[in-house]
Parts: structure tokens; sequence; C-alpha cells
């Protein structure tokens, strides 16, 4: 067994939404130090894939299992505790709150808190993180302030801000210019390469970056994983990803990469 079975393995995960089987049978890990692309066309289910492992949705059978313990029955809290975080598609900052606020919250995750130091200095660590994803200049402004863009960055702050070991970016590129998507690559890369705000570990988190552009990822990513109606139709490198006879039909074919 490889180091990459010790730290997250999805078995044989299934979840249907009335008639329709959104994910069939998906089975990967993900290694300590990775940086994988998750990728698919729209309705794929990748988000759905998220929400399954972060615990927002039960599946309805296969297992999860993240440092050897089976993770799938518990709630997304003790979930975020135990080192899993991410950022959403449907961004649900409290907007009534300022930006600093919303960073402070996430800091408050309990195993952070057993870490005494990091709670006498929290708000120069949010604004730590505030800076390193670009908008410390809107911390005390209220979230409702910001553009679509802030949002996005407001919410890699908030997840970064619960120091995880492993992190998830639902389409981190999405509606972005594409200056803006050269500083999330940037972001993104530094973030993985760095233990900067994590308390309890040097390197950085493992990250999984989903987009449905195959052409932001592969600079960025050491493997790819290929989602299709539910499926996972390839995984591996990015250049043997895209010569994939499947890949190209299915996917590639279309365009729109
Ligand atoms: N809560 C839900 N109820 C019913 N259908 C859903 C729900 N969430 C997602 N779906 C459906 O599951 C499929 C996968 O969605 P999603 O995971 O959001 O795809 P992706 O993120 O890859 O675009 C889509 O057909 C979507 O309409
Ligand atoms: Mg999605």
């Amino acid at each position: 067994m490889n180091e990459n079975h010790r730290f997250l393995d999805i078995n044989h995960l299934n979840k249907s939404f009335g008639g329709l089987h959104a994910i069939k049978d998906v089975s990967f890990s993900i290694g300590k130090n990775e940086i994988v692309g998750l990728i698919g066309p729209n309705g794929a289910g990748k988000s759905t894939l998220l929400k399954l492992i972060i615990g927002l949705l039960k599946p309805d059978s296969g297992s999860i299992v993240f440092k050897r313990e089976k993770i799938h029955k518990f709630h997304t809290w003790n979930i975020v505790n135990l080192g899993i975080s991410g950022t959403f598609q449907n961004m649900r900052p409290f907007t009534a709150l300022p930006v600093i606020a919303n960073v402070k919250l996430s800091c408050l995750s309990s195993r952070i808190r057993k870490k005494g130091e990091w709670l006498k200095k929290i708000d120069t660590r949010a604004l730590e993180v505030l800076e390193f994803v670009g908008i410390s200049d809107q911390a005390f402004n209220k979230a409702s302030a910001l553009s679509q863009g802030e949002l996005k960055l407001l919410e890699i702050a908030r997840a970064v801000a619960t120091e995880p070991e492993l992190l998830f970016l639902d389409e981190p590129f999405g509606g972005l210019s594409p200056a803006e998507t050269d500083l999330m690559a940037e972001s993104i890369m530094q973030l993985h390469s760095g233990g900067q705000f994590n308390s309890m570990h040097k390197e950085g988190p493992a990250m999984v970056i989903i987009g449905h552009k195959l052409k932001q990822l592969v600079r960025i990513v050491e493997r790819i994983i290929v989602l299709n109606f539910g499926e996972i139709i390839a995984d591996n490198t990015p250049e043997v990803v895209m010569k994939d006879k499947l890949v190209i039909e299915s996917y590639l074919g279309k365009g729109d990469v």
C-alpha cells in the first residue's frame, strides 16, 4: 500500500438525487503532499463529491477515510477539525460582518483553539491571511461590500484560516479575469509549497483544485482526475490525461477546455 492510501481514501462512493445517479462508484486517493486537479464538464458531479467529503451530504454507499478514520458519517465541523477544508461555489460569508470577522470565525475551529498562542494572535493572523490572498485593504469593510472576485478570495482566506492539511478549492478561477486568474494560480502554488499559515505543520496542505477548464489547471497540478457523468474516466498526469482517448471524446473534443 503506498503513502497515498494513508491520507484521503475514497472507496466506491455513490450518491443519487432521486433518479439522478450523480456519483457512480467513485474511488481515488489523495497523498499527503499532492496537488491534484479535479475536472469535468458542468454537472459532472464535482461539487457533489466535495460536499460528500466535507460532510454536507451523506453518501448512499461507499466510504471516505481520512488519516485512517472513517469520516463519511461525521459532521462538517468534525471533518474541518480533523484537517479538511474547502471553498464552495455558492459562497456564504456573513455579509453583515466585517471581512476580518469572517476570517476570525474560521480561525476558531477547535483544533486551532487548542493552540493558545494562535488565539492570542488571532487578529494578526487573520490580517496575515487576508494579506496573503490580497484583500487586507478590505479587512474592516463589511463582507457585503466585496466584489465577486474578492468574495472568492475571502472564501480561500476562511478555508486557509482553519489550517487545513487537505484543502479543496471549488472552481477558484470561475468568473475571474485573465489577470486575476494568474494571481489566483500564483497564490495557489504559494499556498501549496509553504506552511506559512499553519501552526502545526511546516509544509503546505495537500490540495484538490476543482475546475472545468483543463488549461487553467495543467500548469499548477501534478495529477488530474476527470469526472464525467459522475464517473471517473481518467486519473493520471496532465500529459497522459490530455492524450487520453476517452477524455478527448467525452470532454476535450467539445472545445470548452
Ligand atoms: N441537491 C441536489 N439535488 C438534486 N440534484 C442535484 C443536487 N446537487 C446537484 N445535483 C445534480 O447533480 C449533478 C451534479 O452536480 P454538481 O455536483 O453540482 O456538478 P459540477 O459541480 O460538476 O458542475 C447535476 O446534474 C446537478 O443538477
Ligand atoms: Mg460545481
